[in-house]
């Protein structure tokens, strides 16, 4: 599926022997998803892009929701954001290049302010970062006194700048509890994502003020739909991602970030499974699962389609769009996330062991 806003079709580089004798072994990992007759117009690109990348030192940092072509094919290290993050903070690359959205990209910059950080498409936003400001956060901190502001890495630099520590999906509920014991505190500022706000508060006795922001994939999933997809198929594995609302949680069978699911699928190869989240994940996952029967049911997130192969390439040849940040802010936003990547996790955050009944998060508004 071309991508959108994508040229690839107007400008196919030509498949040849070339191109062939770079690409074939590549082309094994993917072949089960990516049809021959697509796969002439990617090989170029990734034969183009691979070459560009040992020329120039650089990295491509993929998450999950990257198509199978990217994620498998151009990706040096892909996975979660928090993994995504990590990567970023100890490359030795002088380019990194984020298949992903543009906070993401921020977040690389913010750890390695040294390096050249692209993003291959400038539009590739997030519903989640922009529902908040830096200005909100300053409001926010001056309603509550004292009370530490967690903020989910899906946000701007600008807001990580106003931001105690960051979370992740993967690790959202060690976070606040830890937040809550390092400030004294009973109550936690848990931004933007009302959900995983709600979800977090579900498995903690720590009180939760969230935002009314939401990511635009999950938040259209809903209960009847779990409901459905099991009576399709008895017996199927729901794992869902902590963006979905709580109700669609309690419908799952096991909530994690995206590569927590990824990895559950891995551990236990259920026989059906549906990954309730962004399409490209069964994608991905089902390559590396070929005994796993995935039912298809997702969203897509346009942001994460805005990159594609030839994107890529023409980031790594233009050197566009280079992603700069004030270094004043640079500094600010340094630390949360780096409290973050310190904390000595113990688990990756899980939503729906021990799930209270009630969901207990409190609205602000500003
Ligand atoms: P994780 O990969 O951290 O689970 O987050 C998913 C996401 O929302 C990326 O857009
Ligand atoms: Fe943002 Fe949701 Fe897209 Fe992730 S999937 S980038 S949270 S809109």
């Amino acid at each position: 599926m071309p991508a959108f806003g994508d040229e690839s079709l107007k400008t196919a580089l030509p498949f040849n022997d070339e191109v062939r004798a770079k690409t074939d072994h590549l082309y094994e990992k993917v072949k089960d998803r990516i049809p021959e007759i697509e796969w002439r117009l990617h090989a170029p690109y990734i034969a183009a892009i691979n070459d560009l990348k040992k020329q120039k030192n650089a990295v491509i940092l993929a998450h999950n929701y990257m198509t199978p072509e990217i994620f498998h094919c151009v990706g040096d290290f892909a996975g979660d954001s928090l993994q995504l993050a990590k990567e970023a903070a100890k490359s030795d690359a002088d380019i990194i290049v984020q298949a992903g959205v543009h906070f993401m990209a921020e977040t690389s910059k913010i750890l390695a302010p040294e390096k050249t950080v692209l993003i291959p498409d400038r539009q590739a936003g997030c519903s989640l970062a922009a529902s908040l400001t830096g200005a909100d956060v300053r409001l926010l901190k001056q309603k509550y006194p004292g009370v530490p502001v967690v903020t989910y890495v899906n946000t701007t630099a600008d807001v990580k700048a106003e931001t105690d520590i960051c979370c992740t999906s993967s690790n959202a509920v060690e976070v606040v509890e830890q937040a809550a014991q390092e400030f004294g505190t009973d109550t936690v500022i848990l931004i933007p994502d009302q959900y995983l706000a709600k979800n977090v508060a579900a498995m903690t006795d720590i009180k939760i003020v969230t935002w009314a922001g939401a990511c635009e994939v999950h938040e259209r999933f809903t209960a009847d739909d779990i409901r459905e997809i099991r009576e399709g198929t008895p017996g199927v594995i729901v794992l869902a991602h902590p963006e979905c609302p709580p109700d669609v949680l309690a419908e799952a069978d096991f909530a994690g970030s995206t590569s927590g699911m990824s990895n559950y699928v891995k551990d236990k190869q259920p026989e059906n499974v549906v990954l309730i989240t962004e399409c490209s994940m069964s994608d991905n996952v089902a390559l590396e699962n070929p005994n796993v029967n995935f039912v298809r049911p997702c969203n897509l997130c346009p942001h994460m389609k805005r990159i594609s192969l030839p994107k890529i390439l023409r980031a790594l040849q233009t050197m566009e769009h280079e992603v700069l940040i004030d270094p004043e802010i640079i500094e600010k936003a340094r630390k949360p996330i780096e409290r973050m990547i310190a904390l000595p996790l113990k688990r990756q955050s899980m939503y729906n062991h021990q799930r209270k009944p009630e969901v207990a998060a409190i609205e602000a508004r500003v």
